[in-house]
């Protein structure tokens, strides 16, 4: 039986490093590194704000949940995914069948700083950005909070967060079997 090992996967809200860190990890771990962001402005060929504007976002989460499902088969990977990617549809139980889900989280203050010069997120605009911050905080509290493995960004330096991310990935490896394709 061959043994593929699981992916690692990193959610979390908008700001909090998910992409950043994702690709340290891969550079790290030597895996390939895959945005699901990124995927989607490319097949699309327009921006995730205008995939809003023209379409709407429930056009957008069902783009999302497609990718997902294309992900099933791949293995050893790391993953960025949007920030409210894991929160709809199914996507959570899609992806932690072959993947270790990683939440990062920061600071409301942090999570302003770091989203102030930002302009192509369309969950943002119209309005004030740290009510926009809190208002969709306070939304997807209780759904961030179920997710695995949540990590404070706040304090850490982006190869602090890296680190951990890569040592509670390698207990999962000691701990759980992932035989992840049984053939
Ligand atoms: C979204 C987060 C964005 C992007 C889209 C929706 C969300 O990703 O997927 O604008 O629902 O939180 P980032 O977290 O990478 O900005």
């Amino acid at each position: 039986m061959r043994q593929s090992l699981p992916n690692i996967v990193i959610t979390g809200f908008m700001g909090t490093g998910k992409t950043t860190v994702g690709k340290k990890v891969a550079q790290l771990l030597g895996k390939t590194f895959y945005d699901f962001d990124q995927i989607i402005e490319e097949r699309m060929k327009i921006s995730i704000k205008e995939i809003f504007e023209k379409y709407g976002e429930i056009f957008f989460r069902d783009t999302e949940s497609k990718i997902v499902i294309e992900f099933v088969s791949k293995t050893d990977v790391v993953i960025a995914t949007g920030g409210g990617t894991l929160l709809f549809n199914n996507n959570y139980s899609v992806l932690s069948e072959n993947s270790i889900i990683f939440c990062l989280i920061a600071q409301k203050d942090i999570l302003r700083k770091r989203l102030e010069n930002s302009f192509g997120r369309p969950l943002l605009s119209g309005g004030a950005l740290s009510e926009r911050i809190e208002c969709l905080l306070n939304e997807r509290k209780a759904l961030y909070q179920k997710l695995p493995n949540p990590i404070d960004t706040s304090n850490l330096s982006l190869s602090e967060v890296a680190s951990k991310i890569i040592e509670i990935y390698n207990q999962h490896l000691v701990t759980k079997k992932f035989n992840v394709d049984k053939k």
